[in-house]
C-alpha cells in the first residue's frame, strides 16, 4: 500500500555513495528530504541534484538532510557525481542511494508501472523529526522539481508545528499567515498573536508571521 501523510516513514538499510545507510539512524533527530530520480546521466536529474547541492546551507539552516535515490549502482552514481559537479558548478554533498534491488523504491512506492516499470519516478518525501511523512509529491520524468518550493513547504511545516497558524497559497516565509479556524478564544488569540489580526471574514483571520519581529506599530 502506498504511503500517506502522517505515516511513519519506512526504515531501511541500503547502499549509497556515502556507504551503507540505516535510514532512521541517518536521519537522527532532524528533518529529511528523500527524493528519487529516474536514472543517472540524464539531463533533468543532473540539474536537480546540482540544485540540491547548492541549497545545502538552506537545508542545514532548517535542520534538514537531503538524500537522493535511483536504481543505478553506486559506481555509476560516483561517475555521475563528477559530471554533476562539473556541469552544475557544485559539490554533491549528500548521499545518493543505490537501490539496485528496488527495496526502497517499493517501500516508498516510487515505481509507477504506467510511467515506467523499471525506473523510479520523481517522488519526494519530507519527513519530520518524529519520522512522520509530512509531504509527498510525485513529478513525471519530464518535469524537474522546484527545490525552492520544497524549502517553502519545510518553512510552512516548521512554522505551523510551532504556532496555531496555517499558511495561505503562495505564502513565503515572513508574510502574513492565517489563524487556524479551531482557535476561537479571543484571550488566547491575544496572547498568541500580540501583533493582532485582521478578520477578512470570520473564518479568514490574517496575522503577521509570528516569527518576524514586531515593532509594535
Ligand atoms: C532526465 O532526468 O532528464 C530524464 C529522465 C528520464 C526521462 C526523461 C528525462
Amino acid at each position: 500500500m502506498s504511503l500517506r501523510l502522517g505515516d511513519t516513514a519506512p526504515d531501511f538499510e541500503q547502499d549509497s555513495t556515502e556507504g551503507r545507510i540505516r535510514f532512521h539512524e541517518w536521519l537522527g533527530d532532524g528533518w529529511g528530504v528523500l527524493f528519487s530520480h529516474p536514472a543517472d546521466f540524464t539531463p533533468v536529474c543532473t540539474t536537480e541534484l546540482g540544485l540540491t547541492a547548492k541549497l545545502r546551507d538552506e537545508f542545514s539552516r532548517r535542520n534538514v538532510k537531503a538524500i537522493a535515490l535511483s536504481v543505478d549502482p553506486v559506481d555509476s552514481h560516483h561517475d555521475w557525481i563528477r559530471d554533476i559537479n562539473e556541469t552544475q558548478g557544485c559539490t554533491v554533498n549528500f548521499p545518493i542511494i543505490a537501490d539496485h534491488d528496488r527495496k526502497v523504491s517499493e517501500l516508498y512506492d516510487m515505481i509507477h508501472p504506467n510511467a515506467s516499470d523499471s525506473l523510479t519516478v520523481r517522488s519526494l518525501f519530507i519527513i519530520d523529526p518524529n519520522k512522520k511523512v509530512r509531504l509527498i509529491i510525485t513529478y513525471p520524468a519530464s518535469t524537474g522539481r522546484n527545490f525552492n518550493e520544497v524549502l517553502r513547504v519545510i518553512d510552512s511545516l516548521q512554522l505551523t508545528d510551532e504556532h496555531r497558524v496555517a499558511t495561505p497559497g503562495n505564502w513565503e516565509s515572513g508574510s502574513d499567515v492565517v489563524i487556524v479556524p479551531s482557535l476561537q478564544d479571543e484571550e488566547e488569540i491575544r496572547k498568541r498573536f500580540p501583533k493582532g489580526y485582521k478578520a477578512v471574514k470570520s473564518y479568514l483571520r490574517m496575522t503577521p508571521d509570528p516569527r518576524t519581529n514586531w515593532s509594535g506599530d
